[in-house]
């Protein structure tokens, strides 16, 4: 009885005509609108005044880490991907989205969507041409672009792990390049390389040697710079994810769902990261938060390294 009255009595207050007709009245009897309530959080988490890149944005995790920025306050921010038209697309959609998730207007942001393959060093210096060209400084980078392929060492064609390289960890070295070229003389900025926990661990039973050693390459490359440039004021650390559900592994999923099982039960939380669970972590990387940390690698992994 006690909790049939309760369900009741929940289903009651949790009706919206009640829910408005309660804030209404309560407006009237206070005759002010309650002020919106911003969350706090430590200022240095801010992207606020920052101007942002990503690579690879157009979709998954790199799509995922502009939310993030401009969840934290950015408004001006370069989606990069291979193709212009879905950079662009990607670009007019985060502004959307922002502007339904808050009272924030069009006009309040300037996010350009920029077509550049990062495989390719001259692409990449005209991209960050176009973003110097539009906001005249860059503060935090990036560099999410990269692909996955699994042939077992004996069968992956060498024209197919060149393509892998250029993109992985050649694009890496490119983007941090052209970034650090940017930030120094401007005083600094953050810059984080998107490696993967492939650096540290082999992953089972998927054969994957390029890309792990690609990653592996990217990790120590995030480190090797930034011993460069500390001084600079230029940092660069790596983000370095367990297995996330975004579109590269669902093309890998695709073929084989008993994989995801497999998956699930190697990683001690015994589930598949979403998008969103590496915001917290590119947040601090690319903020003030993270400001004396340098050559280091984050894992968000759901613990799937340590054991
Ligand atoms: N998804 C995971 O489980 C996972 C785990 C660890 C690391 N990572 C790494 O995270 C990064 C992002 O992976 P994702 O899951 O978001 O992949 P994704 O395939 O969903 O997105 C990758 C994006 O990079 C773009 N891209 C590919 N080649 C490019 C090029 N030459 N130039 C410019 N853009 C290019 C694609 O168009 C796409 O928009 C990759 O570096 C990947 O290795 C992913």
């Amino acid at each position: 009885m006690k909790i049939a009255a309760l369900t009741r009595l929940a289903s009651y207050i949790s009706r919206p005509s009640l829910a408005s007709r309660t804030i209404v009245s309560h407006a009237r009897m206070q005759s002010t609108v309650a002020p919106r309530r911003t969350p706090r959080v430590l200022p240095s988490f801010s992207l606020e005044n920052k101007v942002c890149v990503v690579t690879g944005a157009a979709r998954g995790l790199g799509n995922e880490f502009c939310n993030a920025f401009v969840q934290s306050g950015c408004t001006r921010l370069a989606i990069i991907d291979l193709k212009e038209s879905e950079a662009k697309v990607a670009a007019d959609e985060l502004v959307q989205n922002a502007c339904v998730n808050s009272d924030s207007k069009r006009e309040d942001f300037q996010v350009i969507g920029v077509g550049c393959d990062v495989s390719s060093e001259l692409s990449v210096q005209k991209a960050f041409e176009v973003v110097m060209d539009t906001f005249g400084r860059v503060d935090s980078v990036v560099a999410s672009a990269g692909i996955v392929e699994n042939y077992s060492a004996f069968d992956y064609p060498f024209d197919r792990i060149k393509r892998l390289y250029d993109i992985n960890v050649h694009g890496a070295f490119f983007t941090a390049r052209e970034a650090a070229r940017s930030m120094i003389p401007q005083g600094g900025g953050s810059i984080v390389l998107v490696a993967s926990m492939s650096a540290s661990v082999v992953n089972i039973p998927q054969p994957q040697t390029p890309y792990n050693a690609s990653k592996a390459a990217v990790r120590h490359m995030g480190s090797s710079l930034a011993v460069e440039w500390a001084k600079k004021g230029v940092r660069v650390n790596t983000l370095s994810p367990g297995y996330m559900l975004t579109k590269l592994t669902k093309t890998i999923l695709a073929h084989d769902a008993e994989l995801k099982k497999t998956w699930e039960s190697l990683t001690p939380m015994g589930k598949m990261g979403e998008p969103e669970d590496l915001s917290g972590a590119i947040v601090f990387l690319a903020s003030d938060a993270s400001r004396f940390m340098t050559g280091t690698e984050v894992r968000v992994d759901g613990g799937y390294c340590v054991i």
